[in-house]
């Protein structure tokens, strides 16, 4: 099969808003380098994590071709990649930087076979999201059943796997979403109590978590919500109980002073799936655990859109903007 020498790619050479998402058509496609692969994405996810890399919250390299996940089919393998038992024509998932692009070089050590059955927009709508979500009920806090459990933004990319994934551990859930219509459809989940922190009963949702939970307050909290949310967070966990920040969609939290701790022993994690996952056998850990959920359809993924390559300005605006649930897939070819 012959290839292209150059290809459709998302490139961000300087840090900014979603202007700075530049749509290139004459973009190098990649060699593969020892122990990658070349991959033909089909679809890539889009990820609240790319808007960090484009503002520079996270530092990155530019210039760089955004996106951190992606679904395709292996048109060529590098060198030393015999042991992963790969081969051209294989379709695979994968994690790692460079995804918003028609062919990306994807190091094989973080690529995954997608099951027989599974497509390729589900395999990239739920792996960086459901490995999250996995991993922070399994590893951050292990989650048991009847515990109390609050987490917000439910009807994102994460919280509607990770809602699905604390209902089938048994989880009390009660969650937060902005809006009648995620409202609706984190209810539609199983959720046992969801609040609408945007509307003017909700905004009390500090008050609306003790109430539900008899003065107790909860297990654990899930924020990634970060700025907006932390301070009530902290303030509806029980005793002993643990707050979990994995995110910044309103922006990172304040420095906490480690004495605020003690007033009720409580426990602060700040996980990230990355360091979950890093060796081959935790990846394959738990994708095997993820792929299970999704083809006994214990979980099921909702994709917002599948915006084409072109219109990835819209896309960051919608998810920055809080106008989508679910899933955000892109189109590389398109
Ligand atoms: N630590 C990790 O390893 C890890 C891995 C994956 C994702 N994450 C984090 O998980 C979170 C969810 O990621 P995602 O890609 O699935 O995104 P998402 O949840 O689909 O989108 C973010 C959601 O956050 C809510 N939100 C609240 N305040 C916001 C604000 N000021 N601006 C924008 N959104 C706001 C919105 O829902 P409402 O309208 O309902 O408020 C919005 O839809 C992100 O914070 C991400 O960084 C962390």
């Amino acid at each position: 099969m012959s290839l292209p020498s150059f290809q459709a790619a998302v490139v961000v050479e300087k840090l900014g808003g979603p202007e700075v998402l530049e749509h290139r058509t004459d973009y190098p496609v990649p060699t593969p380098g020892d122990g990658q692969v070349l991959v033909r994405n089909a679809v890539s996810g889009i990820n609240f994590i790319d808007t960090y890399f484009r503002t520079g919250l996270y530092p990155s390299a530019k210039p760089e071709v955004l996106g951190r996940e992606a679904a395709g089919t292996i048109v060529a393998l590098g060198p030393n990649t015999e042991k992963h038992q790969l081969k051209v024509g294989d379709r695979l998932v994968w994690l790692g930087p460079s995804a918003y692009a028609e062919y990306t070089a994807v190091s094989a050590a973080k690529a995954v076979k997608i099951p027989d059955g599974l497509s390729e927009e589900t395999a990239a709508a739920s792996f960086m999201s459901g490995l999250t979500a996995i991993t922070l009920v399994q590893e951050t806090y292990k989650v048991k059943k009847d515990e109390w459990v609050l987490l917000h933004a439910a009807a994102g990319g994460v919280g509607i796997l990770l809602s699905q994934v604390l209902k089938h551990l048994g989880a009390k859930v009660i969650a937060t979403a902005g809006g009648k219509e995620k409202v609706a459809l984190v209810k539609d989940l199983g959720v046992d109590h969801v609040i609408d922190y945007r509307d003017e009963k909700g905004k009390d949702w500090v008050k609306l978590v003790k109430e539900i939970t008899n003065g107790n307050g909860v297990d654990v909290v899930y924020d990634s919500v970060g700025k907006d949310t932390w301070e009530g967070s902290l303030e509806v966990v029980k005793r002993k109980g643990t707050v979990v920040w994995f995110g910044n969609s309103s922006g990172p939290v304040p420095p906490l002073p480690l004495p605020r701790l003690s007033a009720k022993c409580i426990k602060i994690a700040r996980p990230s799936l990355l360091g979950y996952i890093e060796t081959r056998e935790e990846l394959v850990y738990y994708c095997g655990q993820l792929f299970q959920l999704l083809t006994s359809e214990k979980v099921k993924v909702r994709i917002h859109n599948v915006y084409p390559l072109t219109q990835i300005r819209q896309a960051h605006q919608d998810l920055e903007g809080r106008k989508t649930t679910g899933k955000l897939l892109l189109n590389p070819s398109a």
